[in-house]
């Protein structure tokens, strides 16, 4: 059936030696995954290559998706406020997803997004991994589950380690934060202004490092 999932490999795309420029371009037209029919566009990392700083996001949103820019939605409104107030400057950070491609079933009038799975995050890893390749960051935050079970494996605990800076042979400082849509979905308002300064308090903790 035309319409079933598959799951295959970024890898083949990925150019040698890649450069920024040749990698987006090979990534506009990715179908290593079912994403590609789901979502309008290949929604690849932004940001001055290379870079200290990398945050690694789950998969773009309803607004990515249309405009094909990574957070440029409501989370991207969060992350603002916070790398702000971490005294961090979005435009001095590379930005990304660990899935390029926005995964969604519709409810009324609505996209909802759905969390990728396994094969999707598999699928999409090898982009992920020239994104690394490219910024050669000092620091690289993780955002979120997705962002960190990509990167740290499927097992992985984001609630137990979040806020801790992990050894890695990809930057000099990792370290697991919250989403910024986690913090947009609590429900109680203090509770979210405290959830909130939790990320805030992390990305503070990377800038102290740059
Ligand atoms: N959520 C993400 O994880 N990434 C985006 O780019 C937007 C929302
Ligand atoms: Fe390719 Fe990633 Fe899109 Fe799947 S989600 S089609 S692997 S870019």
């Amino acid at each position: 059936m035309l319409d079933e999932p598959y799951y295959g490999s970024a890898a083949p795309l990925v150019p040698p030696n890649p450069t920024y420029a040749k990698t987006v371009r090979a990534a506009k037209g990715c179908q290593a995954c079912h994403l590609w029919r789901i979502g309008t566009q290949t929604v690849f990392g932004e940001g001055p290559t290379p870079a200290n700083l990398m945050l690694v996001g789950e998969q773009p949103g309803d607004k990515e998706d249309l405009a094909g820019h990574p957070f440029v939605g409501p989370a991207g409104r969060i992350l603002d406020e916070a790398l702000e107030a971490a005294g961090l400057k979005r435009e001095e950070v590379y930005l990304t997803n660990a899935v390029k491609h926005f995964k969604w079933v519709p409810k009324g009038e609505r996209r909802l997004h759905q969390k990728p799975n396994r094969g999707e995050i598999q699928a999409c890893h090898p982009w992920l991994e020239a994104e690394l390749e490219i910024v050669k960051p000092k620091a690289l935050v993780l955002l979120g589950a997705t962002a960190a079970q990509a990167i740290l494996g499927p097992k992985f605990k984001l609630t137990q380690n979040r806020g801790k800076f992990i050894e890695s042979d990809l930057a000099e400082f990792l370290i697991p934060t919250l989403h910024p849509s986690a913090v947009l979905r609590v429900p109680d308002r203090r509770a979210r202004e405290e959830a909130l300064e939790g990320l805030i308090s992390d990305l503070r903790l990377v800038a102290s490092k740059l």
